[in-house]
């Protein structure tokens, strides 16, 4: 079987399965297999090796049953990096890759800042900070010492060791500031709406999903270690972004503002202490 008969019979597979996006996952896992890239694929089509095919049926059968594809592959990109991802972390989202960017556009013109990240999960947020803004100096934690091990061993993959370091404990527990900025992407899903979420979703960490009223607790701890003039910046759920900028105004947060991802929904909350 070639490397694109392989992608037409995993497409129908993965749809038969209930899947999605069939085609584009199906492609994912014949270019994982075969060490090339999605477009590899059209452009140079070759027999598969057995050991790919057989590699590649363990892959699909996981795929087919609803593991989200990240953790069928193993790693996920955020942003210029590639993360290790699996079922201890929530698996890092586009709409994340817009709550970085506004950090980034904050800490413009600040030399050296400092962050923290809150609720640190695979990383993604931490590294992409230090690996987009080297003379930044970041300290990130979680209270789930299984996502710490994630995020050690991506941080340890990365060579930005030096650059971050990690906590393992609740909230801003242990952490000393003063920080420029206070970023987190807590886990906001309402238990009530878990019903209605996809298999897949089902599959991340349970810890990393479900939680009310944690922008609250982050925004009054975060006053406490922001520098004067320094940020709060949160992911919130679609729908959550005005009463988290309610609540930061009630805080006595400044210059509260919004962002909105790439679908034009707000997702990102500021405020300026
Ligand atoms: C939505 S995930 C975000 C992970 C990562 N920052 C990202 O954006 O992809 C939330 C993370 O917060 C962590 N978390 C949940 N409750 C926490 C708490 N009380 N203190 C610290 N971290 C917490 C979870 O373990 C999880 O890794």
């Amino acid at each position: 079987m070639t490397a694109r008969e392989a992608v037409r019979q995993i497409s129908a597979e993965l749809a038969a399965a209930g899947c999605p996006s069939p085609r584009v996952d199906a492609e994912w896992l014949v270019a994982h297999v075969t060490g090339g890239s999605r477009t590899d694929l059209y452009v140079a089509d070759r027999p598969l090796l057995e050991e790919e095919l057989e590699r590649l049926r363990s892959l699909v059968s996981r795929r087919r049953e609803r593991e989200p594809l990240a953790y069928v592959l193993g790693e996920w990109g955020f942003r210029r990096l590639t993360l290790v991802v699996d079922s201890r972390v929530l698996i890092p989202r586009p709409e994340t890759e817009v709550l970085v960017e506004r950090c980034l556009e904050l800490l413009e013109g600040l030399d050296n800042p400092r962050v923290l990240d809150v609720g640190v999960g695979s990383g993604a947020i931490a590294l992409a900070i230090a690996d987009e803004r080297p003379d930044a100096r970041v300290v990130a934690t979680d209270s789930s010492a299984e996502a710490m091990a994630v995020a050690e061993e991506n941080r340890r993959r990365l060579a930005l060791n030096g650059r971050i370091e990690l906590r393992h404990g609740d909230l801003l527990a242990g952490v000393h500031g003063p920080f420029d900025l206070v970023v987190s992407n807590p886990p906001y899903v309402a238990v009530e709406d878990m019903p209605q979420l996809p298999p897949e979703v089902l599959r991340e960490p349970r810890g990393a999903l479900v939680g009310a009223g944690r922008h609250e607790l982050i925004a009054v701890a975060a006053r406490g270690v922001l520098e004067s003039g320094g940020f709060v910046v949160l992911e919130v759920g679609d729908g959550q972004a005005q009463s988290v900028a309610a609540g930061l105004r009630a805080l006595g947060y400044e210059e509260v503002a919004t962002t909105a991802d790439l679908a034009g929904r707000e997702r990102v909350v500021e405020g300026r202490r």
